[in-house]
């Protein structure tokens, strides 16, 4: 039987007042015209589309480390402020591949909710401010939502094998949504 190699260890610096990532090895970056289908004012998102330009709405900068059990991902996840008619920017959202497998996110910048719910039909919002930490235990599919005037940026980490399932989050979206009115929050 071939011995393999162990992975080597690396280092990466992050900023941890922005959340800048140092040389990360991928960047996902998803636009205005990646959300279709995601938020309820359809003809608001189409105009931030055409008039904006398709802007960016988040990123995702990665390390490349294998997606095997024993390792742990890590990312930095960098959600614009904004909102769609009265509805805040969000992630689309995602249940783990592996169901039950759990995440962290320590946030670093803006605030916000993560939003999360079950199969069973749970959902709660936990707030997301810097140095807040929220725990995604397993089963539960999460989004981030930017409520501020500023990025909401968070450090997340998860096991290596947990993989993404968007399933059947853009059809059913969640039970809830968060808006903004006249300058509050509203969670509804
Ligand atoms: C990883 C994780 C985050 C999100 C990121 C983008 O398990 O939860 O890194 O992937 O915030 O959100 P999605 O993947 O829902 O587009
Ligand atoms: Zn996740």
């Amino acid at each position: 039987m071939s011995q393999e190699t162990p992975m080597q260890p690396f280092a990466v610096d992050i900023d941890l007042a922005s959340g800048a990532m140092a040389d990360p090895d991928t960047v996902i970056t998803r636009r205005a015209s990646d959300m279709r289908g995601y938020y309820a004012d359809a003809d608001a998102l189409e105009r931030i589309i055409g008039e904006q330009h398709d802007p960016v709405h988040y990123e995702v900068f990665e390390k490349d480390i294998p997606e095997a059990p024993g390792h742990l991902r890590i990312c930095v996840s960098k959600l614009y402020p904004g909102t769609v008619g009265r509805e805040c920017f969000m992630t689309k959202g995602h249940y783990h591949t592996v169901s039950g497998t759990a995440e962290i996110y320590l946030c670093l910048q803006g605030r916000g909710f993560m939003l999360m719910k079950t199969k069973q039909g749970a959902c709660l919002a936990e707030r997301m401010v810097r140095n807040g930490m929220v725990y995604v235990p397993p089963h539960w599919a999460h989004r981030s939502v930017n409520t501020g005037e500023e990025p909401l940026v968070s450090f997340c980490v998860y096991p290596g094998e947990a993989g993404h399932n968007y399933g059947d989050i853009v059809e059913q979206g969640f039970p809830r949504r968060v808006y903004l009115q006249n300058g509050e929050e509203v969670i509804a």
